[in-house]
Formats: structure tokens, sequence, C-alpha cells
């Protein structure tokens, strides 16, 4: 198995250039299911859950064709197998996302009850509350989700509580349903706005993507289009925030500072300064940064897929620090694993206390899911000699050439196996 071997306490200065988004790519390669037409999608990212997807639509029988720039065509012009299986989502939970638009096209669907990070339950009762309430029945047999459907219908869906793949799954599902689909509650993320844009693209009729009401009136069909996916404003966040807690300076080049305006105030509470211009963004950081508390929440707040690299930076801040996660209940497992690089964080229910200490010192880690990785990357940066993070699959699934990344940045990191 990969490991990831970090000599840190080096300041990282350079420039990053932002990959596409792993969470918008992976809803907008679903949508190409709902038409026969050929869809292009642009600046994919290059990553293990970007292949996992891949792999399960051509399953499905989507003629799948790669170029060498990580565009891709898909062609859904006939499905054989309306199905996804345990072997292919197990590790990625968005594999779920593939049930609304087959069961808008096909009335009917077989997908694996989701895997992904170990991160709390993460049910999806919301996504099956509603595709019932658009008239499919839902069974769970054998760990297996089975919908069918005699043709959709629009409905009134209000979520209990805030859902990206939620959000993303219906709104695919009404795009085809027959009348008016009104999403409530629904996630603002920027990912589905993103999603929403590459729908239009395909005749869709949505509005309201990017807000917390979304109105989608079915149609027909829809057509192909050609689609460019957004920037990942968490790998940006993350070269961020590894930058700043160095002590560097970074130039990150593809990324809108709108999007990220949370991280951004953040990050210049803390003391760093970030400058933008255009699609580019300057971060300086001082020696040592001011603590500062976190409490994730749904976008517009701090994003928790931003919070255990955050914790990283607030575990050499000067002073004590909060940081709430009420996204996932089980999103701290980082915490152990930075404590042993010798910071100093108690857990209290939902909320980590974070004392700053002057100075990390490397160790040997194990990564436990993917955003925690991205914490212990920052974490063996900051840190004093050598430290070696173990299970990296994990970051594989989220982080586009993470080692060559940094290492154009100065950081001393390199993939070893065993
Ligand atoms: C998406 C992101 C993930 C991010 C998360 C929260 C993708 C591919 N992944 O995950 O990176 O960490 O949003 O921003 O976009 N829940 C229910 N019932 C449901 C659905 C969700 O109770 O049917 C709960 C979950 O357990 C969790 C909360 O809702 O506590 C938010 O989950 P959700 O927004 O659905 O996360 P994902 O879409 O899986």
């Amino acid at each position: 198995m990969e490991k990831l071997v970090i000599e840190g306490g080096v300041k990282l200065h350079g420039e990053v250039e932002v990959s596409g988004a792993k969470n918008a790519a992976l809803p907008i390669l679903c949508a190409s299911l709902l038409t026969a037409d050929s869809v292009k999608i642009r600046n994919l990212p290059h990553l293990q859950d970007v292949t996992t997807m891949l792999t399960l639509l051509g399953h499905i029988g989507v003629d799948v064709e790669l170029d060498e720039k990580m565009g891709v065509v898909l062609r859904a012009a006939e499905l054989n197998r309306l199905q996804a299986p345990y072997e292919l989502v197990r590790t990625m939970r968005a594999s779920v996302l593939v049930l609304g638009p087959l069961v808008a096209r096909y009335g009917k669907a077989r997908v694996s009850l989701p895997g992904g990070c170990a991160i709390g339950q993460r049910p999806v009762d919301q996504h099956i509350k509603g595709l019932e309430a658009m008239g499919a029945r839902v069974k769970i047999e054998q760990g297996y989700l089975s919908v069918t459907a005699d043709g959709l219908v629009g409905a009134e869906i209000v979520f209990d509580l805030v859902t990206v793949t939620g959000t993303e799954n219906l709104m695919l599902a009404a795009t085809l349903a027959d009348g008016v689909t009104t999403l409530r509650n629904a996630a603002q993320e920027p990912e589905v706005l993103d999603l929403a844009v590459c729908l239009i693209g395909m005749g869709a009729k949505i509005s309201g993507a990017g807000t917390d009401t979304i109105k989608i009136e079915g149609v027909a069909s829809l057509h192909g289009f050609d689609h460019p996916v957004m920037f990942d404003r968490i790998e940006a966040g993350t070269y961020m925030t590894a930058v700043a807690a160095t002590g560097g300076e970074l130039l990150l080049k593809g990324a809108n500072v709108n999007v990220i305006s949370s991280l951004v105030s953040k990050l210049t509470g803390s003391g760093a300064s970030i400058h933008f211009e255009g699609d580019q963004l300057l971060v300086t950081a001082p020696n040592r940064l001011n603590p500062i508390d976190i409490k994730t929440a749904p976008y517009p707040g701090f994003p928790t897929d931003m919070q255990a690299q955050f914790m990283a930076l607030n575990t050499i801040a000067n002073g004590t620090s909060t940081v709430s996660e009420t996204i996932f209940e089980n999103r701290f497992m980082h915490v152990q694993e930075l404590n042993r690089l010798g910071a100093k964080i108690e857990i209290q229910g939902n909320m980590a206390v974070v004392k700053g200490v002057s100075s990390l010192t490397g160790a040997e880690v194990m990564a436990t899911d993917l955003r925690a990785s991205a914490g212990l990357v920052i974490a063996g940066l900051i840190a004093a000699n050598e430290t070696t993070i173990g299970r990296i699959y994990h970051l594989d699934r989220g982080y586009e050439r993470i080692e060559e990344k940094f290492g154009r940045l100065g950081a001393k990191i390199r993939r070893v196996s065993g």
C-alpha cells in the first residue's frame, strides 16, 4: 500500500493551478444518462472517484470516450444494465447519483446502498422521500435500493435537512418528470448550480439553482451539450490553508474568490492576507497565525470538507480555538492522528478544542477519510522532521497529483510503496 513521506518545516512558495471540482464532476457525469445524445464534459479532475464514476457509467452501458486533456464524451444511447453494483460503488457514495436520471428516463434502477468515507451514518432517506413524492416505488432488498416508476410526476419536496447529492439527484430526476417540481430547503452549493447550468444547456427548465428553492419544469427530452466543470473550491482551499499554515506565499490560478468567501474570511481573520484579481489569488501569511474558531455549515457557511485542513492550521496558532462540526457526526477521526504529531486537541461532543502549540513533530499517521488525509498532509508540512501518512488511497479519491503540486511549492513530499 502506498504512503506519503513528508519532510516538514519548509515554508511553501509558488503557484498552483486549481483542477476541476470532483463534487461538480460526479453529478454532471450522471447528467449524461438523461439523453441519448453525446454530452461532452471538460476540465474533469484526474481522480479515483471520477474513474469510478466513468467505470460505473460504462457498466450501465454508456459509451465513454476520454481524451488526453481530461475531457470526456459520453453517449447513453441504449443502456443495457440499469444497475450500480456493490463492487463498483462501495468506495464512492456519489454513485447514488445515477438513481435519479435512470428512474427519470427508464422508470427503473437498482443501486447498491452507498459506501464512501466513513464519516457518519450518511443515510439516503431524503433521496428516497423525494423520489417517492414524484411517484416512484422504492424497495430496499439485499443491500440494494430498487426503484420503479411509471413515469415520474412533478412534486413539491421539502428536504428535512440540507443535502447536496439529495438535491442533485432529485434535480436530475425532475428534468424529465411530468410537471413542475419544487425543491425547498435545497442545497445552495456552487456544485449544485454548476449541475443546473449543464442541465439547462441540455434543454432542462430550471430556475433558482444556487438558492434554497429550485423549480424544475419537466421536459419531454434533453439533448447533447458541452460543459466545462467548475474549479474545485476544496482543492483551492486546501492549498491556501497549507501555504498559510507554513507562513509562505501562494499564487492560486483558476479560482473564483466569491465562491470561497467563508474560507477567505477565516484565513484573513487568522492573519493571512489575500489579494485577488480576476481568477488569481495571492495568499501570504505571517510566521505564526492567530487561532480562529470555525463552525461547519451548508454553503455559504464554512465547508465541512475544509474542517480537517483548517484544524491542522489551528494546531500551531498562537492560542486556543474551537472547531465545531455540524454536518457529519463522526468527522473528527483526524484528531487522534494530529495529536500523534504533537497537537493538543480535545473533543467535546461535536466540538474540538485546539490549544495552539509552537510546533509539531513528524510521526507515522494514518489517513481515515478523504479530507482528514488532507489535514494530515498540512500537519506533515508544518511538522519538523519526517511524517509518513498511510492509507493515502483516501487522498487519491479527491486530490489530483497532490505530491506534484505541493512539490512545485517547495514541499519535500514523496510517494513510496509498502
Ligand atoms: C456532499 C459532498 C461531500 C460533502 C457533503 C457536505 C459530493 C459528491 N459530496 O456529500 O464532499 O462533505 O456534501 O457538504 O458532493 N443526510 C441524511 N439523509 C439523506 C442525505 C443526507 O440524513 O438522505 C445527512 C448526512 O448524513 C449528513 C448531511 O445530511 O449528515 C449532509 O449530507 P449530504 O449533503 O447529503 O452529503 P453528500 O451529498 O453525501
